[in-house]
């Protein structure tokens, strides 16, 4: 069997628990401890020089990693992926900050990349890249002459060409990721999005639904959703729930429905919206009945839109304490640090309604780990944005739209007044989308689609 070789910008090597980790590491780490490979990227440093690759072996996996310096940091992940990619990525246009040289530097890691990665890499390696950082990797690697099987996988959303033309340069990086042999997305939107884009930027042509083809050589596009281990989560969640943090937040609830939101502090979350979507209810419902835990893990600080957005959710949550709480009692607990994996569990199989509103995402696992927390003689009930990759699988939530606030201050109460038997409906619904996927078969489907003899067979669709 070919080894693999996954490359990511973050990488991680491990050390402790990882907290709020994003989707992508959740999605990955299992894959990799069951089938070994190797895992290359950052290391997570910013120093003086540029440094690496380092290379260390745990269990199956091997880390490579390499340092990036403050120039290197600030054009590449800073500016040009966190202040540019993401936020078009999203729909969030208006909140891009671009400049030329973060471009510039963009492109120059990703062939930093490529040049630290090939001496390390064998004849029949599989190479998969993950994510918007790495959009030049696969030019970049062929390049330097890498002639194997190459995939990549976009963990967020893609959105209609002409919004993904808002951001300086994605055309180019558009035709430079074109280089893969195989494109995997979270949902058939995005992949039609992609589709769409590479016609438009690059001048592909779409032989079928799930094969572009470009200089002669077929690009084969698929869909993947991303999974979690959900009867371990699950497992977890039941232990969680006894331990210290869930005994000492059950404590100071006594009878309060808890309401929970976890997510990094991220502008595509919504969380501004969903704060205002508590306010409403709060504003109708009994004082003490119920209190809104809201875990914001701090992310990517040194991009001023998340600067913003600590300031702007500090506020509002201000707001809601000092205009309706009581000598006695606050209605929101605004917690702006990360959790445990393990802690999370805990309180979520805890809360009577999960809050996941992003304004987009490109699957949003929360989500999912919020269904496999519950306890399923009483489950809670999930309030899901309905521009959640994750709401195609989970239909079975309370679906909203986070620019709504009385549409989502509603779904909250009638999360909180609905029926066992309807929250258990919903709740089967949903757990029947999860329960028999895993991370590892997500990869699985992916690295089938990656085999030589798999692309090699693909029919070019009649050429
Ligand atoms: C999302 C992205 C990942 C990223 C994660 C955490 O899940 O898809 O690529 O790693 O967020 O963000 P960070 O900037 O801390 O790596």
């Amino acid at each position: 069997m070919s080894r693999i070789v996954v490359v990511s910008n973050r990488v991680p090597v491990p050390a402790g628990n990882a907290g709020q980790a994003g989707g992508l590491a959740v999605a990955l780490l299992g894959l990799m401890q069951q089938r070994g490979g190797l895992w290359f990227g950052w290391s997570g440093a910013v120093t003086e020089q540029a440094g690496g690759p380092d290379v260390v072996q745990r269990g199956a996996i091997g880390y490579a990693t390499i340092d990036l310096t403050e120039a290197e940091h600030g054009g590449y992940y800073t500016g040009y992926s966190n202040g540019v990619l993401w936020p078009m990525l999203h729909g969030l246009p208006h909140l891009m900050a671009f400049r030329r040289q973060d471009l510039d530097t963009y492109r120059r890691v990703n062939r930093r990349f490529a040049e630290s990665l090939v001496p390390l890499l064998r004849q029949d390696d599989r190479i998969w890249v993950h994510d918007y950082h790495l959009l030049s990797l696969p030019a970049a690697l062929r390049a330097r002459g890498m002639r194997g099987p190459t995939g990549f996988y976009l963990h967020v959303p893609f959105p209609a060409p002409d919004a993904a033309a808002t951001a300086p340069g994605i055309r180019g990086l558009v035709e430079d990721v074109l280089k893969a042999d195989l494109i995997g997305f979270q949902t058939t939107t995005d992949r039609d999005n992609f589709a769409a884009a590479a016609q438009g930027f690059a001048g592909a042509a779409q032989v079928a639904d799930q094969m572009l083809e470009l200089g002669g050589r077929p690009i084969r596009l698929g869909v993947f959703p991303a999974e979690i281990a959900a009867q371990e989560f699950a497992r977890t969640a039941a232990v969680q729930v006894q331990a210290e943090p869930a005994r000492l937040l059950a404590r100071s609830l006594g009878d309060q429905a808890l309401v929970l939101g976890v997510d990094r502090l991220d502008p595509t979350k919504g969380l501004p919206e969903r704060l205002e979507a508590f306010r409403r209810t709060i504003a109708r419902r009994p004082a003490r009945s119920l209190a809104m835990l809201q875990i914001a893990a701090p992310s990517r600080e040194d991009v001023l839109a998340y600067r913003r957005l600590r300031q702007e959710i500090d506020l509002a949550a201000g707001a809601i304490n000092s205009d309706f709480g009581e000598p006695d009692w606050l209605p929101l607990r605004l917690l702006a640090r990360s959790q445990t994996r393990d802690t999370v569990a805990g309180f979520m199989r805890m809360a009577r309604v999960g809050m996941v509103t992003p304004l987009r995402d490109g699957m949003n696992l929360v989500a999912k780990e919020y269904i496999a927390a519950q306890d399923p003689r009483d489950p809670g009930v999930l309030v899901l944005s309905r521009f959640a990759g994750a709401a195609a699988q989970l239909s079975s939530a309370l679906l909203v739209n986070p620019h709504d606030a009385e549409g989502m201050a509603e779904a909250i109460q009638r999360a909180l007044d609905m029926p066992l038997a309807e929250r258990r409906e919903r709740w089967e619904a949903a757990w029947a989308a999860i329960a028999g996927t895993s991370p590892e078969a997500w990869g699985e489907a992916f690295l089938e689609a990656l085999v030589p003899g798999e692309l090699a067979a693909l029919p070019a669709a009649g050429h």
